[in-house]
């Protein structure tokens, strides 16, 4: 173990207050380099766009600002080779790049920090990433969509049983089903969406705290860096992290909904069900039994849904007992965010094949929803139709149901006169109207999944997602040296 009490010169960057070198345990429990090294490109973003501001203000002179402007773009090039030397004593991607700077440019380099402290820089980077780790997770999640929605397309007329307490209930179309799992995507859609919108807001500029006495021209950072504006409030601006916080629920709901997406996978492809069958691209074998074909894709996104939700807790957990306005704990922002990123980016982009490659096993899935007990419920609408009162048709049914058993008949082989017997009203033919595809086209009433339904759904389900790839498309962020859209490193 090294010597905790370096007798280094004291850290350039604590300056003259101290008169000891930090302990080495120190820098290593405190450091957040090993993770917030990803925010590179937006701290370099933040810094040329306040590199700008200051020469505009008068702050800078024009050749300070080209200088520093030439070391951050060199920094930009040496990241993106993969040259850039991460000094695991700096602490943190700013610092790293401040002490880069430094080495390149020399002592105009410690002008660049005029007005700005890692408080304002670091929650700034941190709305730039987040704010493009959403359009990417939009983007996959769109993928996800269109792969539903292709299935749904061939899929109108596979009829499966609809389940309730996972008995089966009544028949639906499977691309009535499909399309169920596209509206709750399409709602997280909205979600992140919304999370984007209020991150519209640039906090540099805001200071430690309390902003500064130089005359910064925040309008004009905030623009550049592509948000409608500066935050109001200096404290807010460093101290808050509710956005990361809605960032992080939208996604708990999001890897939630894929997790029950990816439970009826696994169970439609047990032999139990026998309703799909995984494509051998997306389906593992097992090491000792050579029959076994699992669903290993599936399971693995079900569980990881359970960190997405735990980075939600966790950082609640951090953030509720901190006063205004920056606290060091708050650098534990940075993992649950990325990792729940990362997770439900990933998620979505192996979920999109999977679902795309599978093959449906439309005569299982007919065989289950053959039963016409799953009709019995048509037969009490049949009678409201006629005036019965719903309960006293409930119960009508539920004797015919009962007397269809004790016989051991199915309820499409009783007779006319039969169901004559339990109610004059009930004057129909058992075996057309117990028929799956009378049952479907009968289901008109909006949201139900009569064919006309389902192909207006579809319809809609393709505008939905055009509108969201056109939003997306108007949202990319210009590409230009250090503002590149990031891919995770
Ligand atoms: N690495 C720090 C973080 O992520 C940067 C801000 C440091 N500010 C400070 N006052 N120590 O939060």
């Amino acid at each position: 173990m090294s010597d905790s009490r370096d007798r280094r010169a004291p850290s350039k960057a604590w300056g003259g207050r101290f008169t000891k070198a930090a302990a080495a345990e120190l820098e290593r429990f405190s450091a957040s380099i090993h993770f917030d090294r990803r925010l590179y490109r937006e701290d370099l973003q933040g810094s040329l766009a306040h590199a700008r501001m200051l020469e505009r203000q008068g702050i800078l002179t024009e050749p300070e600002a080209r200088e520093l402007e030439r070391g951050l773009h060199a920094i930009d090039r040496e990241f993106s080779e993969g040259t850039f030397v991460i000094d695991p004593s700096a602490e943190d991607i700013h610092m790293n790049i401040e002490r880069r700077l430094f080495e390149l440019v020399g002592d105009v380099a410690g002008k660049l920090h005029s007005g700005r402290s890692r408080n304002d820089q670091v929650a700034t980077d941190f709305v730039l990433w987040m704010r493009q780790g959403i359009r990417n997770v939009r983007a996959a999640l769109l993928e996800l969509r269109s792969a539903l929605l292709e299935r749904a397309e061939l899929e109108v007329d596979v009829v499966l049983p609809g389940y309730t307490h996972l008995q089966r209930a009544q028949p639906v179309r499977l691309a009535h089903h499909w399309l169920a799992h596209f509206e709750a995507l399409l709602r997280d859609d909205g979600r992140l969406r919304d999370a984007h919108n209020r991150m519209d807001r640039c906090p540099l500029g805001s200071g430690a705290l309390a902003g500064s006495t130089l005359p910064l021209d925040r309008d004009s950072t905030a623009r550049e860096l592509g948000f409608a504006g500066p935050t109001r409030n200096s404290l807010d601006s460093v101290g808050a992290r509710d956005l990361a916080l809605e960032l992080l629920s939208a996604l708990s709901i999001l890897a939630v909904h894929l997790s029950r997406i990816c439970e009826e996978l696994v169970l439609w492809n047990s032999s139990e069900f026998g309703f799909i069958e995984m494509d051998d691209a997306f389906a593992t074998g097992s090491s000792l039994m050579p029959q076994k074909k699992n669903p290993d894709v599936a399971e693995l996104i079900r569980g990881k849904s359970g960190r997405v939700v735990g980075n939600l807790v966790s950082l609640l957990m951090t953030l509720k007992g901190l006063t205004l306005a920056y606290n060091r704990d708050l650098q534990e922002d940075k993992e649950p965010v990325f990792d729940s990123v990362d997770t439900v980016q990933s998620s979505l982009e192996i979920l999109a094949p999977t679902i795309r490659t599978l093959s449906v096993r439309r005569d299982r899935m007919a065989q289950a929803a053959a039963d016409p007990l799953l009709i019995a419920t048509d037969l009490a609408e049949h009678l409201v139709l006629q005036g019965v009162p719903f309960r006293t048709a409930h119960h009508v049914v539920g004797d015919i149901v009962g007397h269809a058993a004790r016989s051991g008949r199915g309820l499409d082989s009783l007779t006319r006169e039969e169901l004559l017997g339990f109610h004059p009203c009930l004057d129909l033919n058992p075996a057309q109207f117990f028929s799956v595809e009378r049952s479907l086209e009968a289901r008109e009433a909006q949201g139900s999944p009569a064919r006309k339904n389902v192909e207006r759904a579809l319809v809609t389900a393709r505008r939905a997602n055009e509108n969201v790839a056109q939003e997306l498309a108007a949202l990319e962020v210009p590409t230009g040296p250090a503002d590149e859209a990031h891919s995770p490193d």
